[in-house]
């Protein structure tokens, strides 16, 4: 199931709009912030779709019973590009413990690659909620290999998948390879990709806007 959260508009729209202009994302520290945003805005909508338990808390005046999560939940991310994103959603579900995956497109010719997963960092998923981010889905394909290396780990009770931004294609591509349980929160759906798989409009490298270029 996708919930496209740009059908309807609010506060994200500011943060995506943000991390799309090019004269705004000169600023690298607010480019981070802006995804750290985007992040905390997909814990809360997500957190409207977890388990909760009714636990007592004493109050000054009171005592009195209040939802308190229930969910374990792991928060994975693909480095480098991930990483404000995740730290958004990490912000809210301050409890949650965390999984690294790192992807890598490995050329073979100018426009020719495969995605390489060569390093996973994961507790035991199983009968967890698993949040997996990734600011740019642009083929799935990094975000799909990523998934198959974590469910080596254990089959968590739930998966939800979080982008900034994703292409048609790659939103299509996971449909199908994921199949319909997963929930894909994205910020925006853009509609075009390039030969090299960056998505247009899209906002250019995200991991590069955010630390800076690499060789
Ligand atoms: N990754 C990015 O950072 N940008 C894209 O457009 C696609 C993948």
């Amino acid at each position: 199931m996708i919930h496209d959260l740009s059908k309807k508009n609010s506060i994200l729209s500011k943060f995506i709009r943000e991390i799309r202009d090019s004269e705004i994302q000169k600023d690298s520290m607010r480019f981070r912030r802006n995804l750290e945003r985007i992040g905390e805005v997909m814990a809360y909508e997500i957190s409207q779709e977890l388990e909760y338990t009714q636990t007592e808390i004493v109050t000054p005046l009171a005592s009195m019973d209040v939802p308190v999560l229930k969910d374990e939940l792991v928060l994975a991310t693909i480095l480098r590009a991930g990483l404000p994103l995740h730290q958004g959603l990490l912000n809210y579900f301050d409890t949650a413990d965390s999984a690294f995956v790192t992807a890598y497109r490995k050329y073979d010719s100018a426009d020719e690659f495969t995605v390489e997963v060569d390093y996973l960092s994961a507790p035991d998923l199983t009968e967890k909620v698993l949040i997996i981010t990734d600011p740019m889905i642009a083929t799935g394909s990094s975000l799909y290999k990523s998934y198959k290396a974590l469910l080596s780990r254990g089959i968590p009770k739930k998966i939800h998948v979080v982008a900034a931004i994703a292409s048609a294609q790659g939103i299509s591509f996971l449909k199908k390879k994921m199949g319909s349980d997963i929930k894909i929160w994205v910020g925006a759906v853009d509609l075009e990709l390039t030969a090299k798989a960056y998505i247009v409009p899209g906002l250019g490298d995200a991991g590069d806007l955010a630390y800076g270029n690499k060789e």
